[in-house]
């Protein structure tokens, strides 16, 4: 079973002897289009080749017509590795700007730290790039604005890289939501949690490290500027200088894949907890967080409540996933699988605790109840079938391939893309404000439809 969310599992487990099941393979959709000629290349470029830009080009790479031509990187031993992976006639540089100046390349992707995401991708758009803009899309949600217009401006296309959007799991997760099958959902639940020093971003600090090999002043760009030290530029996830936390590095996958299944813009209440209990190694981000978050009615959705979490310090192992609880079903939505539960009510009548009262109390109004709702015969009861229905994913299928390939289609097309920077600020925004509200201890109001913060 390839399902991997934990309490899908067991949920799975549980009721799997009570019901029938049913398990459908997706359809993968339709392969990239093709490139038209030998010149229909789309040249593309890679802004930050750390762990995510090693992972993007990748991919990139095996979408049809595309070619990796240059590699930006401030540290030398990225770049070093960008020639052994793709060879030596990639163009190397530690300046990114260089690679904007090429007339020869068409796209970038931008998988730097959080905190260079909105001014390289304008950038990137004003000198006439499409842009592969790596989650969240900004660092602060006042930034957010300026990317919208920029995009706007150019006419550039601009993919933010939370690949789920992309995935024909949450499409069918959309549809099923769209077509009512679980009723009317009014809650869903979201989590992640882990349970190692890699899960935690411990990464490795490579021994080169040095002013020599890094270029320490265009790692910290608009931060504060501060001596040289490896730890931050190789593990900037744990500091706000650079990083968004945990809420802008995984919070932000699960409200992509929430706005997207509930066709949604987003919460307008934002309210989170958490604490820093275990990875205590001069981080000043938390490794636990909880949020609750209000979403109003909508013409797609009615009013429903949110709540996510997230656990460095999981136990019980490694994972993540969604529930949408409806009043006919709940879906539950991990890596590789969707399934949809539907468990018959527990008494299809009002109920009632005559019990609690005296003999002759009970008496009467049972006989007043029974007046009022005479038993009914166990086949005519109305009462729905406990099912079980699956979805899983065709074999080889992923939604990383899925996004990029969504990302050049789209750049052959100059139809929009499917995660834009509208939708890439209402997926960061509720993420990022998760964070002004566990650092200030207050509840935060957005608006959702305009993005702005709300007094
Ligand atoms: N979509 C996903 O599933 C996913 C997964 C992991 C990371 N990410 C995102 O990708 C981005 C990068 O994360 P990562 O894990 O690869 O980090 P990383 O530290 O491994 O890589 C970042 C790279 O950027 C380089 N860099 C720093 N400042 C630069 C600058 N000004 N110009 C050029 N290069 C610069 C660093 O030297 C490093 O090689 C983050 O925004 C992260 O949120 C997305």
């Amino acid at each position: 079973m390839r399902l991997q969310a934990k309490h899908l599992m067991s949920t799975t487990r549980r009721n799997f002897l009570q019901t029938a099941g049913v398990t459908s393979v997706l359809a993968a959709a339709p392969a990239a289009a093709a490139p038209k000629g030998p010149n229909d290349k789309i040249n593309f470029a890679c802004i930050g080749f750390g762990i995510m830009g090693q992972g993007d080009v990748s991919t990139a790479v095996t979408v049809p017509g595309t070619k990796l031509v240059a590699v930006a990187d401030i540290y030398q031993g990225r770049l070093d590795l960008a020639k052994e992976r793709y060879g030596k006639d990639i163009f190397t540089t530690r300046d990114y700007r260089e690679i904007l100046a090429r007339p020869d390349i068409d796209a970038v992707i931008v998988a730097t730290p959080d905190h260079w995401h909105q001014q390289q991708a304008i950038d990137a758009m004003r000198a006439g790039k499409d842009v592969y803009c790596q989650k969240p899309m900004v660092h602060k949600v006042e930034q957010g604005a300026a990317v919208i217009q920029a995009a706007k401006e150019t006419g550039r296309i601009l993919q933010v890289g939370s690949q789920r959007a992309s995935s024909i799991l949450y499409a069918k997760a959309r549809d099923l939501v769209k077509e009512g099958v679980l009723g009317e959902v009014r809650m869903v639940e979201a989590f992640w949690d882990r349970n190692s020093a890699q899960g935690a971003w411990q990464y490795s600090i490579p021994p080169d490290a040095s002013t020599t090999t890094v270029d320490w002043d265009r790692f910290l760009g608009t931060a504060p500027k501060r001596p040289f030290e490896p730890v931050r530029l190789f593990r900037w996830r744990n500091y706000q200088d650079y990083g968004t936390g945990v809420a802008g590095d995984l919070f932000v996958h699960l409200f992509t894949g929430i706005h997207y299944v509930m066709d949604s813009n987003g919460p307008n209440r934002v309210m989170t907890t958490g604490g820093l209990y275990h990875w205590k190694d001069g981080r000043d981000v938390p490794d636990l967080m909880m949020g609750m978050y209000d979403y109003p009615q909508t013409a797609t959705h009615p009013e429903f409540n949110l709540s996510l979490r997230l656990n460095f310090l999981a136990g019980g192992g490694e994972g993540s996933g969604f529930r949408f609880i409806g009043s006919e079903g709940v879906l539950d939505l991990a890596v590789g699988g969707a399934l949809v539960l539907k468990r018959k009510p527990k008494e299809t009548e009002p109920g009632t605790t005559a019990g609690t009262f005296s003999k002759s109390t009970a008496n009467q109004i049972l006989k007043d109840y029974r007046g009022k709702y005479p038993v009914q015969p166990a086949s005519a009861d109305g009462m729905r079938a406990n099912t079980e229905q699956r979805w899983v994913l065709p074999p080889g299928y992923t939604e990383q391939y899925a996004h990029h390939a969504n990302f050049f289609e789209h750049l052959r097309s100059r139809q929009p893309v499917i995660e834009d920077p509208t939708f890439g600020l209402r997926a960061a925004g509720p993420a990022l404000l998760s964070n002004v509200s566990y650092f200030t201890k207050k509840t935060v109001h957005w608006d959702p439809e305009k993005m702005v913060v709300k007094a």
